[in-house]
Order: structure tokens, then sequence, then C-alpha cells
């Protein structure tokens, strides 16, 4: 097989388990956020600890684990198409191509989103799960599981965006800030209908 071909096999299977991947971590994002939360608010306190230490660390294990594959394939893929150079450059000015910029702006804000589950919201959910196990509450609880819940929201809300920025390399082309900026609030009041409706949905069948 010419190296064209072997080259393009390559880039293909890369793509494609990183999506699956990407679908593992993003898909378990949007559980933890649009069912998890409303789900804890109506479950009773005392089932809690019977339900989530069962729970929780199952879907925890596939979110990171899924992230840092996502993450591994990701940049694997950045270095392997781009490092060529010939889609880094824009053929005709010489600087960077608008593509390269997407892909950038996209592989920014996944590793964002990648360090937040891996350094933020995984030592704070080992944490709680320990402490909910060993039936204790230590004062610091509350603060630690707030600080997961923000951060896990600051990754759905960047979500919305990194996934424009994957897809945009070799579907959309041109970028601009004011296409950026465009994006960048659609997404957010995607999410923010996402969230609002999450309380609603579902309860009934
Ligand atoms: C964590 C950091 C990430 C990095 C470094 C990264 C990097 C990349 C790269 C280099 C490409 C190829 C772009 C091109 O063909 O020009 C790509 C494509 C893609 N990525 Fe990511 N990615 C990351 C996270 C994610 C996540 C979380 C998802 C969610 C599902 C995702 C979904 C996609 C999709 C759907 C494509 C295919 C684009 C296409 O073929 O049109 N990526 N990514």
């Amino acid at each position: 097989m010419a190296i064209e071909g072997w080259y393009a096999n390559t880039v293909f299977i890369l793509r494609w388990f990183h999506i699956l991947f990407g679908i593992i971590w993003i898909g378990h994002l949007y559980f933890f956020n649009f069912v998890n939360i409303p789900f804890q608010g109506v479950l009773e306190k005392d089932l809690k600890p019977r339900v989530n230490p069962l729970l929780l660390p199952r879907a925890l294990w596939w979110f990171r684990w899924g992230a840092m594959l996502t993450f591994l394939f990701g940049w694997t893929l950045l270095f392997v198409k781009y490092s060529g150079g010939d889609l880094w450059k824009d053929a005709a000015t010489g600087m960077m191509s608008h593509r390269a910029m997407w892909i950038l702006a996209g592989a920014l804000f996944g590793s964002i989103m990648w360090f937040n589950v891996w350094f933020v919201i995984w030592p704070a959910q080992r944490q709680i799960i320990g402490w909910v196990k060993a039936a204790q509450a230590p004062p610091e609880m509350p603060a630690l599981a707030k600080r997961a819940a923000l951060f896990s929201k600051i990754n759905t809300y960047l979500s919305a965006p990194m996934l424009f920025c994957m897809i945009a390399p070799n579907n959309y082309g041109s970028i601009n800030a004011v296409t950026f900026i465009v994006v960048l609030a659609i997404s957010m009041v995607i999410v923010a209908h996402l969230y609002k409706i999450s309380t609603k949905v579902g309860t009934t069948i």
C-alpha cells in the first residue's frame, strides 16, 4: 500500500477512536449535569449513602478514562495531521491556516476540560465518595462538592464551542472574531436551555 494510504488510514482510525472516547466522556458529562443533578435534588437524603457509592464511582470511571483517551488520541491526531506543515500553513499567505486556528481553539477548550476532570472534579469526587462511604460529613465537604459542581458546569458550557471547533476544520473553514463570538454566544444559550429543561423533562412517561 502506498505511504499515502497508510497515512490516510492511520488518521482515520485515530479520528474514529478519538470520537468514540469523546462520546463516552461527554456522554457522562451530560449524564452528570442533565440527569444526575436533578435526580440528586429529588433523591431522599437517607437513600444517598446507599445509592451514590454504588452509582457514581462507576460513572466516574467511564468519565475520567473517556477524557484521558479522548485527550491522548486528540493530541496524537493533531500531531500526525498538522506536524507536516501542509495543513498548518496557508499556502497563499504563509500564515497559520484557518483550520489550524479552529483546531487549536478546540484543543485548548478540550484540554482545559480534561485538566478540570483529572485535577479538580475527580479528586474532589473521590474524596466526597470516600466520606459518604465512611458515613462522615466533615465541614469542608459542602465547599468541595460546590467546587466539583462548578467545574463540571464550566466543562458543560465549554463542551458546545469545543465541539464546534472540532468539526470546523473539515466542514466549515474560515474563522474570524465575529464567527467565534457568535459560536460562543449560541453555545451558551443552548447549554443554559438544556440546564433549564433538565429539571422538568423525563419525570413522567
Ligand atoms: C481533549 C482535547 C482534544 C484534542 C487535542 C482534540 C484534537 C482533535 C484533532 C486534531 C482533530 C482533527 C481535526 C482535523 O481533522 O483537522 C479532532 C477531530 C474531532 N474531534 Fe477532537 N480533540 C479533543 C477533544 C475532543 C472531544 C472532547 C470531542 C467530543 C466528542 C472531540 C470531537 C471531535 C470530532 C467529532 C472530530 C472530527 C472532526 C471531523 O472529522 O470533521 N474532540 N480533534
